[in-house]
């Protein structure tokens, strides 16, 4: 063994990959979540069920919103609202998947849903009460979305950045509805 050698061993980058192997094999029961997973696992998949909750919430009160949009405005915000639900509806999948992967159980049960979920269901009076609502319930996603980011920092990567990519959604979600308030406030000034 040369001076060369004993150098690279003194300061190792990643662990020894024989020793990796090892623990992939022993702890293979843990599935995708491995020795290097530094979250604190049971309060991320909680964090994740909360958001579960809040996203199937949102799916529920945006169909409801869908089928009751009416008015000269509503086609073009019903179409938005359609696929609104859709992608919340996407979201729901991704963050069940997720915590499947992590070794917990995604919780579908109605009971108790509003009570999980960060955002409300409120069915609104009218369009531009369905819109508000909605606004409301989407920056409130956003911020509690915002928050687990914060939370999660660099203990999970993999759920960090599924967050970072829902949270995007949910800002699109958010312009859209301002955008459709801002434009129907127009349309009262000149009418
Ligand atoms: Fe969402
Ligand atoms: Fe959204």
């Amino acid at each position: 063994m040369n001076d060369k050698s004993d150098k690279t061993n003194a300061t190792p980058f990643l662990t020894d990959i024989q020793e990796l192997r090892r623990r992939a094999r022993k702890h293979i029961e843990g599935g995708a979540v491995t020795a290097a997973y530094r979250g604190d696992r049971e309060t991320v998949i909680n964090l994740l069920n909360e958001a579960l909750a809040t996203e199937l919430v949102c799916v529920l009160r945006y169909k409801r919103h869908y089928f009751m949009a009416q008015g000269i405005h509503a086609e073009p915000v019903a179409a938005e609202f359609l696929q609104h639900a859709n992608e919340e509806q996407g979201h729901a999948d991704e963050l069940a998947g997720r915590i499947v992967q992590l070794g917990g159980s995604p919780n579908f049960s109605p009971e108790g849903m509003l009570t999980r979920s960060h955002s409300e269901y409120v069915e609104g009076q009218d369009l531009v009460d369905m819109i508000r609502e909605d606004l409301v319930a989407e920056r409130v996603a956003i911020d509690s979305y915002t928050e687990m980011i914060r939370y999660i920092g660099d203990n999970d990567i993999t759920t960090r950045r599924m967050l970072e990519g829902i949270l995007a959604v949910e800002e699109e979600h958010a312009d859209d509805l301002a955008g459709f308030l801002s434009e129907m406030d127009k349309d009262f000034k000149r009418g």
